[in-house]
C-alpha cells in the first residue's frame, strides 16, 4: 500500500512503517513484564493512537489511565513549566507502569511526571515514546522503549498537532515553516 501524501506534507513514518514498529514494542514491553500485569498510562491528547497501537501490541493483562499536562507555551515551542490538568484515576502503587508518550522534546514533561509517579511508588515505572528527539533534551529523561529517534523536526500526526490540528493523521509527516495553514 502507498501512503497517502497530504498537500504540502512530506510524509516521514507511514501507517506501515509505524505498524510495524509498534510490534516491535510490544513485543519487547512482553518481554520484559515476564507475565506480569501492566498499567499503561497514556499522556493525553497526542499519546491516545499510540497508546491504542501499543495496548494491542502487548500481549498482557493490561489497563489503561490517562494524564494530561499543559505546558505555558504556544505552537511549536513550550515553555519549562509544567501544570497537570488530569491526574491519575486509580492508585498506581505497588504496579508495573509503562508511562506512553507521543514524543519525547526537552524531556520536561516527562521528568515532570516521573517525579510525581515515583512518588507513588510503583514496582517498576518504565517509559515508551514513539519519538525521542535527543539532541533537545534539557531535563535527562533515557526512554525505555522508543519507536524512532529523529532529529530536531517538527512532526504532525499519528496523534501529534500543531495548534491542535493534523493529530488524525495516519501518518507521521513533518511540518515544514512554509506550509499552508
Ligand atoms: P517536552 O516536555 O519538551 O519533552 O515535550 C513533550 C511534548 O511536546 C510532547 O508530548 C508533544 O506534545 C510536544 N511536542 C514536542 N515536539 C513536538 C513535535 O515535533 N510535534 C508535535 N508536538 C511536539
Ligand atoms: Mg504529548
Amino acid at each position: 500500500m502507498t501512503a497517502v501524501t497530504y498537500q504540502g506534507l512530506e510524509v516521514l513514518y507511514t501507517r506501515q512503517q509505524i505498524a510495524e514498529r509498534v510490534a516491535e514494542m510490544g513485543a519487547q514491553i512482553t518481554r520484559d513484564l515476564n507475565g506480569e500485569k501492566l498499567v499503561m498510562v497514556g499522556v493525553l491528547k497526542g499519546a491516545a493512537p499510540f497508546l491504542a497501537d501499543l495496548a494491542r501490541a502487548v500481549q498482557v493483562d493490561a489497563t489503561f489511565d490517562f494524564v494530561a499536562t499543559s505546558s505555558y507555551g504556544h505552537g511549536t515551542r513550550s515553555s519549562g513549566a509544567v501544570k497537570l490538568i488530569k491526574d491519575l484515576d486509580q492508585s498506581i502503587e505497588g504496579k508495573n507502569v509503562l508511562v506512553v508518550e507521543d514524543i519525547l522534546d526537552t524531556g520536561i514533561t516527562l521528568a515532570y511526571l516521573r517525579k510525581l509517579f515515583q512518588q507513588q511508588r510503583p514496582k517498576t515505572l518504565r517509559i515508551a515514546t514513539l519519538l525521542d528527539k535527543p539532541s533537545r533534551r534539557i531535563e535527562e529523561i533515557k526512554p525505555d522503549y522508543v519507536g524512532f529517534s529523529i532529529p530536531n523536526l517538527f512532526v504532525i500526526g499519528y496523534g501529534m498537532d500543531y495548534a491542535e490540528r493534523y493529530r488524525n493523521l495516519p501518518d507521521i509527516c513533518l511540518m515544514t515553516p512554509d506550509h499552508p495553514e
